[in-house]
């Protein structure tokens, strides 16, 4: 293992461009193999009822949760202005929900966890999907049940397409690729089932495999063009730092809420557990029969505060902790393309919020504790109350909100219902290419400040702002807010 991050390191720093392919790696946690198996894509969601439940069984010991029977869950695509309307059959043995991630939906229909559907229920969620074209995504939101519903298998894309995407000639059909970042643990080749330590509570439960669209170590046929990978960080907890092997440059052309105005090359992008980013990758001077991989590249983090090798980060030694070096997908390149894709120059109009119309600036600290065994990170010094009403926005205000991290020892990925934002300030640095257009979700370092600002414009009720590292948000890293 240090081995391989040595050498990426190296890699990294001198910007070689030689391939890492030819090294045999070992695996995250060594007990298990390094066979890779093709890239699934998941199947298209064909409407009406969503049955939620438990199986087939999956690859291992821990049981599969689905939506719509697959794992990922099917992939939903919308046209932005159109009804959407869905009935979710909960057959899952208990209570969960639909949350639209990114998408600004009535409250009723958010999938806020105080209308979660019990055993055997049934709810229909409808509503007029009103985003610009992006890569948005669904997931479980139940009470303490969120991470654990998530890692067992429900979680799936929801795309809206626009006309001002449409026209733009970007990478389409088999070159529109969404790819589902996840991590998992894995012992000869099963999925042990989630069960979160006190560690992993703290740290956030981590995997040593990576896992793409529900297949663990994929490789990815492709052909030597340009791609749009749609990239979903679904992992629990788990950011990625992710870049080619080689320090290839690609073009990142939407975030969270969908296009930027324009891409913006990057080698290495962070992703944090709930965000999304497309980028545009060519592999058009690819050799017939060569391999490239995609990974996490290694990045800094405080030093643990558990103490130990692996520590913070890592709910044992043998799990990579977050930051470390990972594999994610290896793309074989094997046929020619049809056409040779260009990466447009303008991509999209945005509105920028303009900080001097915010009403107010609302501080959200982030905090730990030590000591207590569950609300072991809070938000202005409180734990989740599912009833409790923590903050007031006035309809259609403009307001800055500042997440301002007091944790040396964890990165939180802060996410807003009920709204998109764009980001102003960080301060441990500029901002990075995943921060850019409109956004859910930000990453806040250690001890860093993040200001975004947001309009409340879209509907009256309650909604959450929660961090999206699924362990904390279970813990009760989470509060309500009532647009009024
Ligand atoms: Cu994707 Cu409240 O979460
Ligand atoms: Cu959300
Ligand atoms: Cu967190």
């Amino acid at each position: 293992m240090s081995t391989r991050r040595n050498f990426l390191k190296l890699v990294a720093g001198s910007g070689a461009a030689f391939g890492l392919s030819q090294i045999p790696f070992l695996s995250g946690c060594g007990m298990h193999s390094e066979a890779r198996q093709p890239l699934r894509l998941p199947a298209p969601f064909s409407g009406g009822t969503m049955t939620a439940s438990v199986g087939p069984a999956g690859t291992g010991a821990a049981p599969l949760l689905t939506y719509g029977g697959a794992a990922p869950s099917p992939t939903i695509r919308v046209r932005s202005g159109e009804m959407f309307s869905v009935m979710l059959n909960n057959q899952l043995g208990e209570a969960t929900n639909i949350h639209w991630h990114g998408l600004v939906t009535p409250a009723d229909m958010d999938g806020h966890p105080k209308d979660a559907v019990a055993a055997g229920g049934t709810r229909t969620f409808s509503y007029q999907v009103k985003q610009r074209a992006g890569t948005y995504w669904y997931h479980p939101h139940a009470h303490m049940a969120t991470g654990k519903q998530v890692y067992h298998g429900m979680a799936g894309f929801f795309l809206v397409e626009d006309a001002e995407e449409q026209a733009l000639s970007l990478p389409r059909g088999e070159f529109d690729v969404p790819l589902l970042i996840q991590d998992r643990r894995v012992m000869d080749g099963q999925i042990m089932p989630y069960e979160p330590t006190m560690t992993d509570m703290a740290d956030g439960f981590l995997g040593d495999t990576v896992q793409i669209n529900g297949v663990l170590n994929p490789f990815f046929e492709v052909a030597a063009g340009l791609y749009r990978l749609r990239l979903l960080n679904g992992a629990n907890a788990r950011i990625f730092r992710l870049a080619f092997e080689d320090m290839r440059s690609f073009a990142v052309i939407a975030t969270d809420g969908g296009l930027l105005e324009a891409p913006i090359q990057a080698t290495a992008i962070y992703l944090g557990p709930g965000e999304r980013a497309e980028i545009l990758v060519d592999f058009s001077a690819d050799a017939m029969n060569s391999s490239v991989m995609f990974m996490s590249l290694e990045f800094g983090m405080p030093a643990p505060s558990g103490g130990g090798h692996g520590g913070h980060g890592g709910g044992s030694s043998s799990i990579p902790r977050n930051g470390a070096a990972m594999e994610v997908l290896r793309f074989d390149v094997k046929r020619a393309a049809p056409a040779k894709g260009t990466v447009p120059t303008k991509l999209a109009t945005l509105t920028k919020l303009d900080p001097a119309q915010a009403a107010r600036t609302r501080t959200f600290e982030l905090a730990m504790r030590t000591g207590v065994t569950s609300g072991m990170h809070t938000l202005n010094n409180k734990v989740f109350d599912m009833v409790r009403v923590d903050e007031t926005v006035p309809f259609g205000a403009t307001e800055i909100w500042e997440f301002k991290s007091l944790d040396d020892a964890s990165i939180h990925p802060m996410h807003l219902h009920g709204a998109q934002f764009q980001v102003l300030s960080r301060s441990g640095g500029p901002l990075s290419p995943t921060d850019q257009g409109w956004k859910d979700t930000v990453l806040v370092f250690p001890m860093e400040t993040v200001r975004v600002i947001v309009r409340f414009d879209g509907y009256r009720g309650l909604y959450l702002v929660h961090c999206h590292t699924l362990e904390h948000e279970d813990d009760g890293m989470m509060l309500n807010f009532q647009v009024m």
